[in-house]
């Protein structure tokens, strides 16, 4: 078959992950398979404003099928709100410039959901052709029945929990392990059955810390000495729940004032905006958004399993320790489930290529691997729902999910 596409760039974006280097490899194999000139572009969305390219050939992605991280590296830079010189600038049109002055046919972004939103932004304001492939430890890009690296960072935690076990059982102690996971509980509820954690808070379902705390008293009641909480970065509190919704539920309401104030008797643009701060006097003047730094967006935080094993020591009366997994699960050399994925997404992907698909997002749907328009895809996450058999699953076996 002659190839409706004749050279494409690569860029991954986001978080890196297990399994970045064996899609890379995959389109890259597959598209020179196909007679396409294969450009590697680094960090990100970065590295094509700025010009920063590789040519991939076969000697340049040999040996990549099983190291960790991305060797074309990544950033989380978005095309039109990128920090240059001290300043956030709209650099979508000089992105589509470079694209066109490499000659590419399409731009494949490996990413979460963050890259799905920016490469169907290339393509919406700048005519750019793209197609995505779906990566992140969270799981939580929608369309698609699993991401890759999913599978790795769940093995990585699964492991964790193992180990946490032997050391809890001897110490009769609690031990509250915090995994990542961004908004989305899938990596702390998939480790958390698969490690057999005793309670699983994940931010899908807000906690009630007397609830964890009662579950473990029976467990001691009952002659279990020692507990595992798998505890998701998102988890919350039914108290943090609230405010969170009552916050969005006021932004709502003042986004849909000031449109109707917008609209009013021949508003100039803006006016209506003005006048909604003047009414509440006592409101804080908005501060300017801080300028995102190139590279550490943010600091290691607290972790918030700290807190929560310090509350479950009061309540229980039982010793607790605290484990933060952080960066860890992201790290290392992917799985066997997560290289075949990544190998069979990035050969779907130049196979689309080859047939002038483009546009799209190559999502994983049963044993098959299916295109899905990209404007179905950015801008919605997947998180669990309430009905998931994974929920079900944890509740038959007496974990306890903090509600
Ligand atoms: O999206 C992947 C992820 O690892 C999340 O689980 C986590 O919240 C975030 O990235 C951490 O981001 P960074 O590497 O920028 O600290």
């Amino acid at each position: 078959m002659k190839s409706k596409t004749n050279c494409i760039g690569i860029l991954t974006s986001g978080g890196d992950c297990p399994g970045l280097n064996a899609a890379i490899r995959g389109v890259a194999k597959a598209a020179i398979h196909y007679g396409m000139k294969v450009v590697g572009i680094h960090d990100g969305f970065r590295g094509l404003v700025e010009n920063r390219t590789v040519l991939l050939d076969s000697l340049a992605i040999s040996g990549l099928l099983t190291r960790g991280g991305t060797v074309l590296g990544t950033s989380r830079d978005k095309p039109n709100k990128m920090p240059m010189g001290g300043k956030e600038r709209d650099m979508t049109q000089v992105a589509a410039e470079n694209a066109a002055r490499l000659q590419l046919d399409c731009l494949v972004c490996l990413g979460g959901g963050g890259t799905q939103k920016n490469a169907l932004h290339l393509h919406k304001e700048a005519g750019l052709r793209v197609l995505t492939l779906p990566k992140t430890i969270d799981n939580d890009v929608f369309g698609t029945d699993v991401t890759f690296g999913f599978d790795t960072a769940m093995e990585v935690a699964t492991d964790a929990i193992d180990r946490l076990h032997s050391t809890a059982t001897s110490h009769h102690r609690i031990i509250v392990l915090e995994i990542m996971g961004h908004n989305a509980g899938w990596l702390t509820l998939g480790a958390g059955i698969a490690g057999g954690a005793d309670a699983i808070l994940i931010p899908e379902i807000p906690y009630d810390l007397d609830k964890v705390a009662a579950h473990l008293a029976e467990r001691r009641r009952t002659g279990k000495r020692f507990s595992i909480i798998a505890v998701a970065e998102g988890a919350m509190t039914r108290e943090e729940a609230k405010a969170i919704a009552d916050a969005a539920k006021a932004e709502k309401k003042e986004t849909r004032e000031a449109d109707r104030d917008k609209k009013g008797k021949g508003k100039e643009k803006g006016e209506g905006k003005d006048r909604a701060r003047k009414e509440r006097p006592d409101r804080e003047p908005e501060p300017e958004a801080p300028l995102p730094m190139a590279g550490a967006v943010r600091l290691v935080q607290e972790p918030k399993a700290s807190r929560i094993a310090r509350e479950l020591q009061r309540l229980t009366g039982t010793e607790a320790r605290v484990t933060s997994l952080g960066h860890v699960v992201r790290g290392g050399t992917p799985s066997a489930t997560d290289r075949l994925l990544c190998t069979r997404l990035g050969t779907r992907a130049a196979e689309l290529l080859a047939e002038g698909t483009y546009n799209v997002m190559v999502a994983v749907r049963g044993d098959g691997c299916e295109p899905v328009p990209l404007q179905e895809v950015a801008g919605r996450r997947k998180v669990i729902p309430p009905d998931h058999p994974w929920i079900t699953t944890a509740r038959l076996t007496e974990t306890c999910l903090g509600d």
